[in-house]
């Protein structure tokens, strides 16, 4: 499904204003390609009554030329407890559009790429769930947003990396199994007495970076600051100054500033948040989560004009599931 579309003069000058704000992350031979979107997804959104909500990870020409609300899971999950549009578009991957959906299910969610996956979502199943608490009785589930509807029915409550430490230590008790990151869990486990039992799955992306390549880019600029997600490996985690979520990686350059900043984290990211801070100097390298480059603006535009894909949840498991983010909610 390819749709092409016009770069008209009206375009050009309807868009000036929002190439203005992204050039310095958008090549200006490729905003002819983006601009004619940006103002049929707009039409498009006004005639299905829908919103766009767009995860941290996702494009410049998207993040800022046609989503609603943008943010961590976290704040995407709220915004979707929230909103009063009739139609969802999660410009972000499956997981994020299924709990848009358990939160809504009158409405109709939609994921523009049915395949934009998870590498953490894929690493767990109900059945393992059901496993391990026959391993370990009476023990709380805590299972990270990054999992399927199954795996979130198994549990007792979910969290984000942004409030997964909080949510752990609301349980009041002093050990809980904790899934499926790895990473992630080991970091919460370095914030908290509560002992944490973890599983082995890992992000595709983070999981990439090394710790070597952090120290020689401290090595090579100076005043650097390297701020990392939890779902980096340990030794990663532990050559950076702050270790946060999406959204609290963004708030920290907000109210640091620091001069030359390296976001240990998904590339676009580094991108949009350039947009807000050009006289920041952003280090690379970043690496590219292939599930959330998936969502593009045509795909956007073909999700709104057919609604397509709407994503579906067993009632059943829909209930149980549920209730786990509804929980996950009410603490943060
Ligand atoms: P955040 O909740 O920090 O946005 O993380 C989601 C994610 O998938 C990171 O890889
Ligand atoms: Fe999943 Fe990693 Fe992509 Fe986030 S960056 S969506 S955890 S594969």
């Amino acid at each position: 499904m390819t749709i092409e579309l016009e770069y008209t003069e009206e375009i050009e000058r309807s868009t000036a204003g929002l190439y203005e704000r992204v050039k310095h992350v958008i090549p200006e031979m490729e905003w002819p390609v983006h601009a004619p979107y940006v103002g049929a997804i707009e039409e498009w959104k006004k005639r299905q009554s829908a919103v766009i909500l767009a995860h941290n990870y996702q494009t410049p020409e998207i993040f800022y030329g046609v989503a609603d609300f943008t943010g961590d899971s976290l704040a995407l999950a709220h915004k979707a407890a929230e909103t009063d549009a009739d139609v969802i578009v999660m410009c972000g991957v499956h997981f994020m559009a299924e709990t848009a959906k358990l939160l809504n299910p009158e409405k109709t969610v939609l994921i523009p790429d049915m395949l934009a996956g998870c590498s953490l979502a894929d690493s767990i199943t109900g059945e393992d769930i059901r496993k391990l608490r026959s391993e370990y009785p009476g023990v709380p589930v805590v299972t990270y947003v990054n999992t399927s509807a199954d795996v979130k029915a198994e549990t007792d409550v979910c969290c984000t990396s942004s409030n997964a430490v909080k949510v752990v230590e609301a349980l009041g008790t002093d050990r809980v199994i904790f899934l499926p990151d790895e990473y992630l869990g080991n970091y919460v486990a370095t914030q908290t007495d509560v002992e944490v039992i973890l599983w082995k799955g890992h992000c595709e992306v983070h999981e990439q970076f090394k710790p070597s390549d952090l120290r020689s880019l401290r090595k090579q600029y100076d005043n650097i600051s390297i701020i990392a997600h939890p779902e980096c490996p340990p030794n990663v985690l532990g050559e950076a100054d702050f270790v946060g979520s999406t959204s609290q990686l963004i708030n920290f350059v907000e109210t640091e500033r620091p001069e030359r900043v390296m976001m240990v984290t998904e590339c676009s990211m580094s991108d949009n948040v350039a947009v807000e801070f050009p006289e920041l100097e952003f280090i690379r390298p970043c690496n590219l989560c292939p599930h959330m480059k998936r969502i593009t603006l045509p795909k956007i535009l073909h999700s709104l004009q057919n609604l397509q894909a709407p994503v579906e949840i067993d009632p059943a498991i829909a209930k149980r599931a549920r209730r786990a983010v509804e929980r996950m909610l009410e603490i943060s």
